[in-house]
């Protein structure tokens, strides 16, 4: 870890008490306060909801410059990521820090192979759910539920370690989550195979059933790779934080993962990308594709109505993996020959959007989620599996982070204050 530097002192008066507080710089030269001392100094806490100025880590692992929109995981370009590594790879380098080489790529490749099964007992799980169980709700559960099958290895300053607990946790969820689909569907699940890489397996299991003979499609594979790159970290964001808070308190890393699944699965975070389908399909039908009308209604302050798949807290330019995911949309449907009327509605709500003074002075872009639930539909992924992908793909994240959170001397267990404002003491008489 680079070290933050300290690049003086900042002054805080209060009344006519003074404090020095030290100044830091990352190494992107992003500048921070440090206010630990703060409330032990002058008895005063910050206030600060949604945490919009709160840095709550140092980190190695992903920086985000959300003015001209980057984002680099372990100081590569997301573009070149997706471009040109498989999503295993990408899960190592967030993990451990650099990208394999051949042989650690073996060796990793290996253990996802031998992690891929899910105990027996567990299967029986998904019978137990109702038909019309969410997905997100059924991998929330099966996360947790690994900690009562799988022991924890404590010791991870042994690499081995690392990628036995991180492999278990990719490979299993994945099994996981494409039995949560057959579950849905009345289908028979089907097992893992060894002779397939990650995407390809996956796919096998969601399309593949007794009476056909499935072919994983090239294009789907590559697609879904680079999507599963696209999602795979995103530094403090929600469900990240949820992550390390959870963590913070010694829970364990299953709990943690759990607990992060069910935040991601909130609309305003990574459950945006079915409610973006979900949107442009009652565009189509109650508005008969009335773009303006659906625009008006997200301007209207006395309308709670919000364009899903629009906006973001960091990103004050056009998302870069937005823009990716935009061209390998166009790139897919033309590669399967897919043609889907909400593309073009979509698309003719990014340019209403772009146009328009509300979203321009607010710096609102589309972001991830706008146009990956429709490459996801043409891939033939269901609409309630959507969020489901996006944790299949952060999953690599989500335990980078809970392990760089682990290993910080300066770590502790996560617990904000606030300001009451309820009755002052009173008696029951
Ligand atoms: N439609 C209409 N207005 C919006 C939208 C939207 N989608 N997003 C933000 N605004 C307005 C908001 O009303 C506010 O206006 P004003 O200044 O007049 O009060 C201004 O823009 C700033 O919004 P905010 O709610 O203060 O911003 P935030 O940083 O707290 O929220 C957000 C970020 C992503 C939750 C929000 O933009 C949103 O609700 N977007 C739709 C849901 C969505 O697509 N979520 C996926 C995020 S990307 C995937 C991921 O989680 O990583």
């Amino acid at each position: 870890m680079l070290e933050v530097q300290n690049t003086g002192m900042a002054e805080l008066r209060i009344g006519d008490k003074t404090i020095e507080l030290p100044m830091l710089e990352g190494a992107e030269h992003e500048g921070a306060i440090d206010i630990r001392a703060l409330r032990k100094e002058t008895g005063f806490i910050t206030y600060d909801p949604g945490f919009v100025n709160t840095g709550c880590c140092k980190s190695d692992i992903t920086y985000i410059d959300g003015e001209k929109g980057v984002l680099r995981y372990r100081g590569y370009d997301i573009n070149d990521l997706a471009e040109k590594c498989e999503f295993v790879d990408v899960a190592y380098l967030l993990v451990h820090g650099t990208l394999p080489n051949k042989e650690q790529h073996d060796s990793f490749s290996a253990h996802l192979n031998n992690h891929s099964m899910l105990h027996e007992d567990m299967r029986h799980f998904f019978g137990s759910f109702p038909d019309h169980a969410h997905p997100m709700a059924t991998l929330s559960a099966m996360a947790v539920s690994l900690s009562s099958f799988y022991p924890e290895l404590e010791d991870t300053s042994k690499q081995e370690n690392i990628d036995y607990k991180v492999t278990r946790l990719l490979s299993k969820m994945r099994t996981a989550a494409a039995f949560s689909y057959k579950k849905s569907i009345g289908h028979p699940i089907v097992q893992p195979r060894h002779d397939l890489k990650y995407c390809e397996n996956f796919l096998n299991m969601m399309f593949s059933t007794p009476v056909n003979n499935y072919q994983v499609d090239p294009v789907v594979a590559n697609a879904l790779n680079k999507l599963l790159i696209l999602h795979a970290d995103h530094e403090q964001n929600c469900s990240a934080s949820v992550i390390r808070m959870v963590g913070s308190a010694d829970a364990n890393l299953y709990a943690s993962i759990s607990a992060g699944i069910c935040a991601l699965w909130g609309p305003l975070h990574g459950g945006a990308n079915q409610h973006v389908i979900e949107m442009l399909e009652r565009i189509l039908e109650d508005d008969r594709g009335d773009v303006k009308k659906v625009v008006a209604r997200a301007k209207d302050k006395n309308d709670p109505f919000r364009l899903m798949g629009v906006g973001h807290r960091v990103y004050k330019s056009y998302d870069p993996r937005a823009r990716v995911a935009k061209q390998m949309c166009k790139d897919v449907l033309d590669q399967l020959g897919v043609s889907d009327p909400l593309v073009d509605l979509a698309q003719e709500l990014e340019a209403a959007v772009l146009a328009d003074d509300y979203f321009q002075s607010r710096n609102l872009y589309p972001n991830i989620d706008f146009y990956t639930g429709l490459t996801y539909r043409a891939m033939g992924i269901p609409t309630n599996m959507f969020t489901v992908m996006f944790a299949i793909g952060r999953i690599p994240g989500w335990i980078a982070q809970w392990l760089e959170m682990k290993e910080d001397p300066h770590a502790r267990i996560g617990r904000p204050r606030q300001i009451y404002t309820g009755p002052v003491h009173r008696e029951v008489h």
